[in-house]
C-alpha cells in the first residue's frame, strides 16, 4: 500500500504537466478517503532536489524577465503565464512540505495535501485562461525563486513555514487585488474572476503557514515574533517588497508586531 510520503514523492517527481496535476488530485482524493497511511517509522526523506518539471518554461534569472503591461493581449498572456508558473511551483512546494517534514501531527499533512490540491486547481484555471489567449504553459520564460527558497529551508520546518507560505505565498495577497483591478480595466473579466477565487483561497494557505510556524515555535519554546523578525533578516531581504495587504495578512494570521517587522524589513536596504 502506498504511503502518504511515497504519494507526495510521486507528485514531486512527475515531470509532465498533466501527470503532476492528475496525480496531485488523485492522491489528495485518496488521502481524504483515508487510503494513504502516514507511517510513524518511515525512513528519513531523500535530500531535496529539483522536482520533475516539463522541459519548458526555460528558467532564467528574474532580471531577464521582461516587464509587460496588461493592456495588450501578449502582455496579458505573459502575465497569466507568470501566475500559472507560481501555481505550478506551489503544487511542488505543498507536496515537499508533506514529504520532507516527518513526525508532524496529522493536521499538518491534511493541510498541505489540501493545499497541493488547491494549487493544482489554480494552475488548471490559469492554464485555461492562457489557452484562451492563444498560448500554453511553457511559452514564456520563468524564474526559479520559489523552489530556491524551498531548498534553503529544507533543513527546518519552522523556517520553511516562515519563509515559503508567510513570505513568498503571502506576496500574492499583496499584489493580487491590484492585478484584479487592472484586468477588469482591460476588460478581462474571466482572468479577474479566476484571480479573485485564488486570492480568497490563498489566505487560507498563508494562514496554514502561520499556524504551523507558531506550532513549531511553541514546541521549541521560541517566541514567534522575534524569530520571524530574525528569519526575515536572514533570508528575505532580497524578496520582501511592500506595500503589504494588511487586511489579508491579518486574516492570514500575521500579528500586528509581525506586520511591523515586515514593514521595517522591507525598508531596510
Ligand atoms: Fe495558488
Ligand atoms: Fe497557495
Amino acid at each position: 500500500m502506498l504511503t502518504l510520503f511515497e504519494a507526495a514523492r510521486q507528485c514531486l517527481e512527475a515531470a509532465a504537466i498533466d501527470d503532476k496535476i492528475a496525480s496531485t488530485h488523485a492522491h489528495a482524493a485518496a488521502f481524504a478517503r483515508g487510503e494513504l497511511p502516514i507511517p510513524s517509522d518511515a525512513p528519513p526523506p531523500e535530500p531535496i532536489r529539483m522536482p520533475g518539471r516539463p522541459p519548458r518554461p526555460r528558467l532564467v534569472h528574474p532580471r531577464e524577465l521582461p516587464r509587460r503591461g496588461l493592456g495588450s493581449d501578449p502582455g496579458r498572456a505573459a502575465f497569466v503565464h507568470s501566475i500559472a508558473h507560481i501555481e505550478f511551483n506551489a503544487v511542488d512546494l505543498a507536496w515537499d512540505a508533506v514529504y520532507r517534514f516527518r513526525g508532524m501531527p496529522a493536521a499538518f499533512y491534511a493541510d498541505w495535501v489540501r493545499i497541493a490540491d488547491d494549487e493544482a486547481r489554480h494552475f488548471t484555471m490559469l492554464r485555461a485562461r492562457l489557452q484562451a489567449l492563444g498560448h500554453d504553459y511553457g511559452d514564456f520564460d520563468a524564474h526559479n525563486g520559489l523552489w530556491e527558497m524551498c531548498e534553503k529551508t529544507a533543513h527546518d520546518g519552522m523556517e520553511r513555514m516562515a519563509l515559503v507560505p508567510r513570505v513568498l505565498e503571502a506576496r500574492g495577497l499583496d499584489v493580487t487585488p491590484g492585478m484584479i483591478v487592472k484586468l477588469r480595466a482591460a476588460g478581462d473579466e474571466h482572468t479577474a474572476g479566476a484571480l479573485e477565487t485564488i486570492l480568497h483561497e490563498e489566505i487560507a494557505h498563508v494562514a496554514a503557514g502561520s499556524r504551523w510556524f507558531r506550532w513549531f515555535c511553541e514546541q521549541r519554546r521560541v517566541d514567534p515574533e522575534p524569530k520571524f523578525r530574525e528569519l526575515l533578516a536572514q533570508y528575505a531581504r532580497a524578496v520582501l517588497h511592500g506595500p503589504f495587504n494588511m487586511e489579508a495578512r491579518g486574516a492570514a494570521g500575521f500579528s500586528v508586531e509581525e506586520l511591523e517587522a515586515l514593514l521595517q524589513a522591507a525598508e531596510t536596504p
